[in-house]
C-alpha cells in the first residue's frame, strides 16, 4: 500500500470477505486475470464453487455477492458466476459460498436440509450452486416490503423460487425435486403440490407437514455484511503487480488519463471491463497488461429520468436496468413509454440467466454487438425505439443513434460507451380527426429455452402507430419500425424497405403478403450458417404475429379474434395480440413446472430396504463440503496437465511446437508416446484396447497426441491451446468419416458370437403373410454428449518404492488400475486407484475416464511429481465420443389391421476408431427392439470402425436408439395404413406367448409380465382417450398451435454382473462397507447402506433400526477390494447390495453362537455389547464376498410407458408426462424415483434438444453450454407424474428389485412421437391451404433431436405465406 501510481491514484491492496473471513491481497499476490472461481478453489478452503463450464452457462460456480452502499446504509445481494468474475473487481465486497450458507460444523441451512429431504441432490455437483441461487432469492425476497408470510414460510413466491434456479443446470435429477425443495419456502405454495420427500407421509395434514419441514426462520439469516468491510475501502482499488495493472478510475477524467497513458505505452494490451461476462462468450485466452474497471465512474452508473426518457449508464447491470424499467412502467411516463419500458424489461429478463444479468452490463452487451457482431438482444429491442448512445473517443464525446452506432466500423478498443438513452414515447392525438390511433410495441425472440440461458435463433422488435378510420374498416400504419437481429447478420437491422412499403397503406391480407415477401429478401442470414431458412421464416412469423390482428379478414387471419369493427379492434388490440402470442408461442402455459404427482408403492419386507432413506452424503453435497477429485487439496509440488489433440481425422504427426517462440507461461513438460515406460495403453477391457497417445498417426479429430504439463491448470490449458501440430497426409488413404464409407472399405469391429443377438422367426414367411410392405426405409440417428457436470479429472501421486496412487472420477477403478499398471510397466500391486464420488457419469466415465487417469499417471511417473488434470469442457466435449450414431434401413410387412408380421433391419453403427464397449451394442439394440411382437425379426448389425472418436456406452446405450427405431417403424406403419398410431402399438404389444418366443427364459413367469396391465392403467391414470379427443378438438380450433399425444412401452433386458463387497464391524459397533460399485449420483451407496443395515439387523427379530446410522460406505480402493469391475448397466446397485448381503450373512453366522449365549444369559441383545464381546473372543468381523449371479437370473425386463405433448411453431412444450414404472420391489423408492425422472429428462435432451455436430473432419463443433443445450427447468414437462409400481416378489432378483437407472430414458421417445403427432396435424392443415389432401402428409421422418428448426421445417417453413395465399384465394 502507499505507492503512487502513474495516474496519480494510490495503489492499494485488495480487501474483501469470503464467508465472513477477511482476505487482503497485496501487490505481489495479484494477477488481474484471475477469476473468483480460480481464487476460491486454489487459495481458499471453499471448494463448493464448481467449474461446470467456465462460461456463465451452468450455475455450478455461483456465489452470492454483497455490496455495501454507505450512503443509503444498504447492502445489495445478488448471485454472480464466479467463473467470470475477476477477483480484482471485488474490493470491499463480501462473498458467500454454499459453505457460508450452511455447513456440517455450524449447522446446515434449511435450504440444504430440504434439498436432502426432497431427494434433490444426486451426484451433488450442481447442488451448491443451486443452494446459493435459492439462498439469494430468499434473502432478496425477505428485503421486499411484501406482507408478512405465514409462519415458517418466506416472502418468496413459487414463481420466484423456480425462476431462481432456472439458469442452473443439473444433469441428474430432472429438476422436479429441486423445484420442490425451493418451492417449499414460498409463501404461496400449496403443500399438496410438493412432491415425494422423506419429511412426511402421504395423507398427513398441512400442519403436520409444516412441522416436519426443517424450520425456516426469517429472522436468522446467516447473511451479515461484515462490519470490518464497511469501515474499509469502499471504492474500487488501483492495483499493480509484476507489470500488470488493475485500474478503477473514479471519474471520466481519470479514465481519460489512464487511456491516454496506455495508448502512449507501446506494446501493452488493455482490457476495459465491467462484469467481464463477455469472457464467457469470447473465452479470451490472453492475459492483458492493463485492466480498466468502469464500475466506479459515476457517469457510467447513472440512471437519469426526465420527460424526454431514461438514460442508463453503460456500466449499469442488466438486472438493474430491468428493475428501473419495470418501476417506470408503472410510473409517471406516458402510457406509450410505459409500454416500451415494460416490454423491454420483460425481454431483458430472457437474456442469459439471473447470475449473468446481475453483473453483465447493458453497455458491455452493446459494445460486444458493435465490435464483435455479438447476437445481442438489447441492441435489437432498443433499435426501433430510437435509442441514443453517448460515446467517448479520446477526449471527444459523441451522441449517436443506436443505428448509427451499430452501423459504424468496429470501434477502437479504447472507445468508451458512456450511456444509452431510451426516449419517451407519446402518441400525438388529434381529437378532431376521423381516426383513432394506437401505439404498438412488441419484442420477440425464438430460443431453445423459453426463460433464457440460450441465445436466440432470431430476435425482433416492432414499433408502430396505427390509425383506425372511424368510418371505414381497415388500419393504417403511420409509423412503423421493424428491427431484426441475432440471425447471423453483422448487427441488428431495421427492415427499412418493409417499413416504407407498409407506411400509409391500409393493412390487408394482400398487403401483409407483399410485406412478408419483401421481408424474405431482407432478413437473410450470411452464407454457411446453420438453420438459415428457419431464421428467415421466424422473421416472417413474427411480423405476421404482430400485424395479423390488424388485418381486416377476421375469421381467417386471426381465428375470429377481430370482428371488423374498428373501435373494438382498437380497444382489444392488446388482448388480441397477447392472445395471438399465446397461440403462436404458447406463453399461456406456465413457463415452469406447474405440477407433479408421484404415486409410490413401496414394499416393507426387508426394512430399512424399501424405505425412502435420504441419499448418503446429500447434506455435505448441498454445502459443497463433499470432496470430488478436483477438490482434493493439491499436494505440494503438484503439476497440472492438459491434452493436446488432433484436429485432423487421419494424419501423420510430424512434430508439436508452440506458437510462441518462448515456452508458454508455466510450461513444464510435453509428454507423448515416447515417454510411456510400459505399453502405450489408454484403456483396456475384455472388448479391446486403445492407445494412450497417437503413435505415428492421429486417427481421429480429437485423438490424444500429447499431454502438456504446467504449474497451474490454467497454464496447462493455455499451453495446450498454443500447441501447433505439424501433420503430414501424404500417401495416406482418406479417413473413414461415415458408416457408408466404412462399409465400402470393409472397416468393421467383430462381434464375438456370445454377444451376437439371435434372429427371431422366419422373415420370408412373415413377409409372405403380410398384406402390405414397406421396403428399405431409412432412419439416421446422431450422437449425444454425456454432459456430466464434472468433466474428466484425475490426480496421480508417485509414492515410495515405484508405486503410484491415482484418484480418479471413474466408473471403472479396476480397469484404470490394470491400464495404469500396464502403461507404467509395473506390477499391479504397485498401483492403487481410489474413487470416492463422481460428478455424474452416465457411461462417459467408464473407459473414457481411464485415459485421463492414465495420462496423469504417466506424467507423474516421468516427472516424479504429483500431476492432476481437470479437463476443460471444450476438450471434454471434443474427446468424449458420446452415444453411437447409426444408420438404419428397414423393411417391414404388416396386415391391414396393423399387425406386423415381419421386420428386417440393417443397422450400421458408427463405433468410432477404437472398440471401447461398442461390442455390447448389437445385443442391447436387439434386446430393446423386441419390445414389440414383430412376428419375425431379422437383422444385420454392423459395428463400423471409422476415423471418429470411439463411442462409449452412454446411459441406455443402443437401447434408446432401439426404442426410437421401434416407434419410428410403428409410426410408419400407422401412417401408411392411415390408422391411429396408438392402435398399431396396442395391436403389436406382446402376448405372454410371443414374449417367450422373443425373450426366451428372460420373459419370466406369466405374472411377471406386467406390461399389458401397465398399458391399460396408464390409459386410465393419464385419461389418455379423453385427452386424445380434447386434443383433436384443440387442433380443429387452433391454426398456429397443434398438439399431439402418445404412449409408448419399454422393455429392457438387464444383466447382473459379478460384484464384490466387504463388510467390517469396528469395535464400537460402527460398520464400514466397501463395494465394487461406484456412486455417481445414482444412490448406490444409499441402497448398499440400507441392505447392510437390513442384513446385519437380522441378528435380532424385528431388526435393529439404529444400525442404519452406523453404516458408512467408503470410497473404492482397488487394493482394498479387488475385482470391482465397472459400474454401469443399471444393475451395479443391486449386485453390490447382494454382495453386501452375502457378507452380512457370513458375519451373522459368525456372531450366532455369541448372540444365543447373550440371549440366554440376559434375555436381551445390545448391538454394541455383542460386538465388544466378539472382539474380546477374536471373532473375525470382516467379511468379503463376490456375488456371482446364477445364469437364470442374468436377465429380466422392465416395463413402463409415458404420455404427453404440445407443439407450437417450432417450439415444443411438453405439457404433461405420465410414467408408470415397474420397479419390482424398489430398494429405495426415493432413489428410484430420482433415477426415473432424471433418466427421462436426459432422454428428452436426446430426442428434443441436444445437437452434437462436427465439422467435415469429424471434429466436434458444439463445445460448450452456448451450443449444447441440455434440458433446463423451463423445458421439462409442465405436469410430470410418475408412478412406481411395486410388482411384488421376483424370486430371481435381488430382494425382488428391478433396475431404474436406464430404461426410463428410453421412454422419452414418447415426447418425440407426440411432437410428430402434432406436426402431422400441422401438415394436414398446410395441405388443405395448398388445396391438396395429401395422404403423404403423415409420411415423414422427424429427425432426432427434434430441435425448433427441425420442427418448424417439418410443419412448413412457408406456412404463413401459404396461409395468406389461401386466404387471398378464398376471399
Ligand atoms: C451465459 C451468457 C448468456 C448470455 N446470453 C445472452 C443473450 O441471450 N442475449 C444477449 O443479448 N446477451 C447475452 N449475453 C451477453 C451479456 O449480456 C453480456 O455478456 C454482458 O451484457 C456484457 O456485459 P459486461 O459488463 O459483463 O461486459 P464485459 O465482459 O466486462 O465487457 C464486454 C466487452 O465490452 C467492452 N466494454 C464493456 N463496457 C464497455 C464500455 N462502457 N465502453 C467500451 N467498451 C466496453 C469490454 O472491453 C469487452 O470487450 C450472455 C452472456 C453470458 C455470459
Ligand atoms: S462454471 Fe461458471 S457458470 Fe458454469
Ligand atoms: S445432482 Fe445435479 S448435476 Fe448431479
Amino acid at each position: 500500500m502507499g505507492e503512487v501510481a502513474a495516474d496519480g491514484e494510490r495503489k492499494e491492496s485488495l480487501v474483501f470477505a469470503i464467508n465472513g473471513e477477511r482476505f487482503e491481497l497485496s501487490e505481489s499476490d495479484i494477477d488481474p486475470s484471475i477469476t473468483l472461481l480460480e481464487f476460491l478453489r486454489s487459495r481458499t478452503p471453499f471448494k463448493s464453487v464448481k467449474l461446470g463450464c467456465g462460461e456463465g452457462g451452468c450455475g455450478a460456480c455461483i456465489v452470492l455477492l454483497s455490496k455495501y452502499d454507505p450512503v443509503l446504509d444498504q447492502v445489495k445481494d445478488s448471485t454472480v458466476s464466479s467463473c467470470l468474475t475477476l477477483v480484482c473487481s471485488l474490493n470491499g465486497c463480501s462473498i458467500t459460498t454454499a459453505e457460508g450458507v450452511g455447513n456440517s460444523k455450524d449447522g446446515f441451512h434449511p435450504i440444504q436440509e430440504r434439498f436432502v429431504g426432497f431427494h434433490a441432490s444426486q451426484c451433488g455437483f450442481c447442488t451448491p450452486g443451486m443452494c446459493v441461487s435459492v439462498f439469494s432469492a430468499l434473502v432478496n425476497a425477505e428485503k421486499s416490503n411484501r406482507s408478512e408470510p405465514r409462519p415458517g414460510f418466506s416472502k418468496l413466491t413459487v414463481t420466484e423460487a423456480e425462476k431462481a434456479i432456472a439458469g442452473n443446470l443439473c444433469r441428474c435429477t430432472g429438476y422436479r425435486p429441486i423445484a420442490d425443495a425451493c418451492k417449499s419456502f414460498a409463501a404461496d405454495v400449496d403443500m399438496e403440490d410438493l412432491g415425494y420427500n422423506s419429511f412426511w407421509k402421504k395423507g398427513e395434514s398441512h400442519e403436520e407437514k409444516m412441522s416436519r419441514l426443517p424450520a425456516y426462520n426469517r429472522n436468522s439469516s446467516n447473511l451479515k455484511f461484515p462490519e470490518f468491510l464497511k469501515k474499509e475501502i469502499k471504492a474500487g482499488a488501483n492495483l499493480a503487480s509484476k507489470g500488470y495493472h488493475w485500474y478503477s478510475p473514479s471519474s471520466i477524467e481519470k479514465l481519460q488519463s489512464i487511456l491516454q497513458k496506455n495508448e502512449a505505452d507501446d506494446g501493452t494490451s488493455t482490457k476495459i471491463v465491467v462484469g467481464n461476462t463477455g469472457a464467457g462468450y469470447y473465452k479470451e485466452l490472453e492475459q492483458y497488461d492493463n485492466y480498466i474497471d468502469l464500475k466506479h465512474i459515476p457517469e457510467l452508473s447513472i440512471i437519469v429520468k426526465d420527460q424526454t426518457g431514461i438514460e442508463i449508464g453503460a456500466a449499469v447491470t442488466i438486472s438493474k436496468a430491468i428493475e428501473v424499467l419495470k418501476q417506470e412502467s408503472v410510473g409517471d411516463f406516458p402510457l406509450e413509454s410505459k409500454t416500451v419500458f415494460k416490454k423491454i424489461a420483460d425481454h431483458m429478463e430472457k437474456i442469459a440467466s439471473g447470475f449473468v444479468r446481475n453483473s453483465g452490463s447493458v453497455g458491455g452487451n452493446l459494445m460486444m454487438a458493435q465490435r464483435k457482431q455479438f447476437p445481442s438482444d438489447i441492441a435489437t429491442i432498443l433499435l426501433p425505439v430510437d435509442a441514443i448512445v453517448n460515446i467517448m473517443i479520446g477526449q471527444k464525446l459523441e451522441k449517436l443513434t443506436l443505428e448509427e452506432f451499430l452501423g459504424r466500423p468496429p470501434l477502437d478498443s479504447r472507445a468508451i460507451l458512456l450511456s444509452i438513452k431510451i426516449p419517451s414515447w407519446e402518441l400525438t392525438k388529434d381529437i378532431s380527426s376521423e381516426t383513432d390511433t394506437k401505439f404498438l410495441f412488441e419484442t420477440y425472440r425464438a430460443a431453445s429455452r423459453p426463460l433464457g440461458n440460450a441465445l436466440p435463433y432470431l430476435n425482433a422488435a416492432f414499433l408502430a402507430e396505427v390509425s383506425f378510420c372511424r368510418n371505414s374498416t381497415g388500419a393504417t400504419l403511420n409509423t412503423c419500425r421493424l428491427s431484426f437481429g441475432a440471425y447471423a447478420s453483422k448487427h441488428p437491422i431495421r427492415a427499412s424497405n418493409v417499413e416504407e412499403f407498409l407506411i400509409g397503406k391500409v393493412l390487408s391480407v394482400g398487403l401483409l403478403y407483399e410485406a412478408i415477401k419483401l421481408l424474405e429478401t431482407t432478413v437473410i442470414p450470411k452464407d454457411g450458417i446453420s438453420h438459415s431458412a428457419y431464421k428467415s421464416s421466424l422473421a416472417v412469423g413474427f411480423l405476421f404475429e404482430f400485424l395479423s390482428p390488424l388485418v381486416d379478414t377476421p375469421d381467417q387471419i386471426s381465428g375470429g379474434l377481430c370482428n371488423g369493427d374498428n373501435s373494438s379492434m382498437l380497444r382489444d388490440y392488446n388482448s388480441k395480440i397477447e392472445d395471438n402470442n399465446d397461440k403462436l408461442n404458447g406463453t399461456k402455459f406456465p413457463t415452469l413446472l406447474s405440477s407433479s404427482k408421484q404415486n409410490i408403492q413401496s414394499g416393507n419386507d426387508y426394512p430399512p430396504v424399501g424405505q425412502p432413506v435420504t441419499k448418503v452424503g446429500a447434506a455435505i453435497q448441498a454445502s459443497g463440503e463433499a470432496v470430488f477429485v478436483d477438490d482434493i487439496p493439491a499436494p505440494g509440488n503438484c503439476l497440472y496437465g492438459a491434452f493436446v489433440y488432433s484436429t485432423e481425422p487421419l494424419a501423420r504427426v510430424k512434430s508439436i511446437t508452440f506458437t510462441s517462440r518462448s515456452p508458454p507461461v508455466g510450461f513444464n513438460a510435453l509428454i507423448s508416446v515416447k515417454d510411456i515406460p510400459g505399453k502405450n495403453l489408454g484403456c483396456t477391457s475384455i472388448f479391446g484396447e486403445e492407445p494412450l497417445y497417437a503413435d505415428e498417426f492421429a486417427q481421429f479429430a480429437g485423438d490424444r497426441i500429447a499431454f502438456v504439463v504446467a504449474d497451474t491448470q490454467k497454464h496447462a490449458d493455455l499451453a495446450a491451446n498454443l500447441a501447433v501440430i505439424d501433420y503430414d497426409k501424404d500417401n495416406l488413404n482418406p479417413p473413414i468419416l461415415s458408416v457408408e464409407e466404412a462399409v465400402k472399405r470393409g472397416s468393421f469391429f467383430e462381434v464375438p458370437p456370445f454377444l451376437s443377438p439371435k434372429q427371431v422367426g422366419d422373415f420370408s414367411k412373415g413377409m409372405a403373410e403380410a398384406d402390405r410392405q414397406i421396403l428399405s426405409a431409412e432412419i439416421k440417428l446422431g450422437s449425444q454428449y454425456y454432459f456430466y457436470m464434472e468433466t474428466q479429472t484425475a490426480l496421480a501421486m508417485p509414492d515410495e518404492d515405484n508405486s503410484m496412487v491415482v484418484y480418479t472420477s471413474t466408473q471403472c477403478p479396476q480397469i484404470a488400475h490394470e491400464t495404469i499398471a500396464q502403461c507404467l510397466g509395473l506390477p499391479a500391486n504397485n498401483i492403487r486407484v481410489i474413487t470416492r464420488r463422481l460428478g455424474g457419469g452416465f457411461g462417459g466415465k467408464s473407459l473414457r475416464a481411464v485415459t485421463a487417469a492414465t495420462a496423469c499417471a504417466v506424467a507423474a511417473y516421468k516427472l516424479q511429481r504429483p500431476v492432476r488434470m481437470y479437463v476443460n469442457r471444450k476438450t471434454d466435449m471434443i474427446m468424449a465420443g458420446g452415444r453411437h450414431p447409426m444408420k438404419i434401413t428397414y423393411s417391414v410387412g404388416f396386415k391391414e389391421s396393423g399387425k406386423i408380421t415381419a421386420l428386417k433391419l440393417d443397422i450400421l453403427i458408427d463405433a468410432g476408431v477404437f472398440p471401447d464397449v461398442s461390442i455390447i451394442l448389437p445385443g442391447a439394440i436387439v434386446g430393446s427392439l423386441k419390445k414389440y411382437d414383430w412376428g419375425a425379426l431379422n437383422f444385420d448389425l454392423k459395428l463400423c470402425k471409422t476415423n471418429r472418436p470411439s463411442r462409449s456406452a452412454m446411459r441406455a446405450p443402443g437401447e434408446v436408439q432401439a426404442s426410437f427405431i421401434a416407434e419410428a417403424i410403428i409410426e410408419h406403419v400407422a401412417s401408411t395404413l392411415s390408422v391411429e398410431v396408438d392402435t398399431v402399438r396396442s395391436i403389436n404389444l406382446h402376448t405372454y406367448n410371443s414374449l417367450g418366443f422373443f425373450y426366451k427364459s428372460a420373459a419370466g413367469e406369466p405374472l411377471e409380465y406386467t406390461l399389458p396391465a401397465i398399458w391399460d392403467q396408464l390409459a386410465t391414470s393419464s385419461s389418455f382417450h379423453q385427452r386424445t379427443e380434447m386434443i383433436q378438438e384443440f387442433n380443429r380450433s387452433n391454426k398456429w398451435r397443434k398438439r399431439g399425444i402418445s404412449r409408448v412401452p419399454v422393455m429392457q433386458e438387464m444383466s447382473v454382473r459379478p460384484t464384490p463387497a466387504k463388510v467390517s464391524i469396528l469395535s464400537d459397533g460402527s460398520i464400514v462397507v466397501e463395494v465394487g460399485g461406484v456412486d455417481m449420483g445414482q444412490g448406490l451407496w444409499t441402497k448398499v447402506k440400507q441392505v447392510a443395515a437390513y442384513g446385519l439387523g437380522l441378528i435380532k427379530p424385528g431388526g435393529t433400526e439404529e444400525l442404519l446410522e452406523k453404516v458408512r460406505v467408503i470410497q473404492s480402493d482397488t487394493l482394498s477390494l479387488i475385482q470391482g469391475g465397472f459400474t454401469g448397466g443399471s444393475t451395479t446397485s443391486e449386485s453390490s447390495c447382494e454382495a453386501v448381503r452375502l457378507c452380512c450373512n457370513v458375519l451373522l453366522e459368525r456372531l450366532t453362537s455369541l448372540k444365543e449365549k447373550s440371549m440366554e444369559q440376559t434375555g436381551t441383545l445390545e448391538w454394541e455389547t455383542l460386538i465388544l464381546q466378539a472382539y474380546q473372543i477374536s471373532v473375525n468381523l470382516s467379511a468379503n464376498s463376490l456375488f456371482i449371479p446364477d445364469s437364470t437370473s442374468m436377465q429380466y425386463l422392465n416395463y413402463g410407458a409415458a404420455v404427453e405433448v404440445n407443439l407450437l411453431t417450432g417450439e415444443t412444450t411438453i405439457l404433461r408426462s405420465d410414467i408408470i414404472y415397474d420397479c419390482g420391489q424398489s430398494l429405495n423408492p426415493a432413489v428410484d424415483l430420482g433415477q426415473i425422472e432424471g433418466a427421462y429428462v436426459q432422454g428428452i435432451g436426446f430426442f428434443m434438444f441436444e445437437e452434437y455436430p462436427t465439422n467435415s473432419n469429424g471434429l466436434v463443433t458444439a463445445n460448450g453450454t452456448w451450443s449444447y443445450k441440455i434440458p433446463t427447468l423451463d423445458t421439462i414437462p409442465k405436469q410430470f407424474n410418475v408412478e412406481i409400481l411395486n410388482s411384488g416378489h421376483h424370486q430371481k432378483r435381488v430382494l425382488s428389485s428391478k433396475a431404474s437407472g436406464e430404461p426410463p430414458l428410453t421412454l422419452a421417445v414418447s415426447v418425440h412421437c407426440a411432437t410428430r403427432a402434432a406436426i402431422v396435424e400441422a401438415r394436414r392443415q398446410l395441405g388443405s391451404w395448398n388445396g391438396v389432401d395429401d395422404p403423404n402428409s403423415t409420411a415423414f421422418q422427424l429427425e432426432v433431436p427434434a430441435v425448433m428448426p427441425v420442427v418448424k421445417e417439418r410443419c412448413g417453413l412457408d406456412s404463413v405465406e401459404k396461409f395468406l395465399q389461401w386466404t387471398m384465394g378464398t376471399k
